[in-house]
């Protein structure tokens, strides 16, 4: 795959600040690398006119299993599709932890993205307690034991995996590019053990990526990308970051 740089803007940022962002970032995009950005429901439109063809690609930071309905609050895939996203975050450990989305939920929000045709960033990773007993695969094999159940190999090949360790994410501290490496032989073994070798996903790394840290998950850990969080907000800033990536993988 080509390298992704994806921007997680979680909960920041109004319509004016999003195009902003948009149109700095769409200026800058380098050669070889895959730019997303997931910007809250309420900037998806402006920063889709603002990026439209200028190849910066969006996607949504969440989305609901049911295609419409009585549900208050939440965004159906087929909405998600209208508003240009290609691409959506499922799975993300702030849903997990802070709005309760269990395994079982996160596998159906999984499925509901891929018949509807968009592609997840499916995320899973440990918390720090699994971490601190050197517990590295049991999150990891739980979370996509139950999420992938019943899904086709034809459809789990769309997926791209994210390893997003929940003691990296907001505070400063990543996953070093062995630990990463790690989490991603993991993950290649659990798909392995489910699908045969016959498919083998991206994985990108999200945690903490700062400058000093880039490019070393796309080199020596040799991920298929990154998930910024914090970094990613300010656009000169993204832009520095892609800039390493394309730099570290340009041929
Ligand atoms: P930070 O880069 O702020 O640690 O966030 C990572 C993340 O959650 C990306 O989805």
């Amino acid at each position: 795959m080509t390298p992704m740089v994806a921007a997680n803007w979680k909960m920041h940022k109004g319509e004016a600040e999003a195009v902003a962002w948009a149109d700095i970032v769409s200026a800058r995009l380098p050669q070889g690398i895959e730019a997303v950005v997931f910007p809250p429901a309420t900037a998806l439109t402006a920063v889709r006119q603002t990026v439209a063809g200028r190849g910066l690609q969006l996607g949504g930071q969440n989305l609901f299993y049911e295609s419409a309905g009585a549900y208050t609050g939440e965004i159906s895939p087929k909405m998600l599709i209208a508003a240009g996203c290609r691409y959506v975050l499922v799975g993300h450990s702030e849903r997990r932890q802070i709005f309760g989305e269990s395994d079982r939920e996160v596998g159906m929000r999984l499925r509901a993205a891929l018949e509807a045709g968009l592609t997840p960033l499916f995320c899973v990773g440990e918390q720090i307690e699994d971490y601190e007993r050197a517990d590295y695969h049991g999150a990891i094999q739980r979370q996509m034991g139950v999420a992938l159940k019943g899904l086709e190999a034809e459809q789990v090949a769309r997926i791209v995996m994210a390893y997003e360790p929940v003691w990296a994410i907001g505070t400063g501290r990543s996953a070093t590019v062995v630990e990463a490496e790690r989490s991603a032989d993991i993950i290649r073994q659990v798909i392995r053990r489910l699908y045969g070798a016959g498919i083998n996903l991206p994985i990108v790394y999200g945690g903490s990526v700062v400058q000093e840290n880039i490019s070393g998950f796309v080199t020596v850990a040799h991920l298929d990308g990154v998930l910024i969080g914090s970094a990613s907000l300010d656009a000169e800033l993204f832009c520095t970051l892609m800039e390493e990536v394309a730099g570290a993988v340009a041929p």
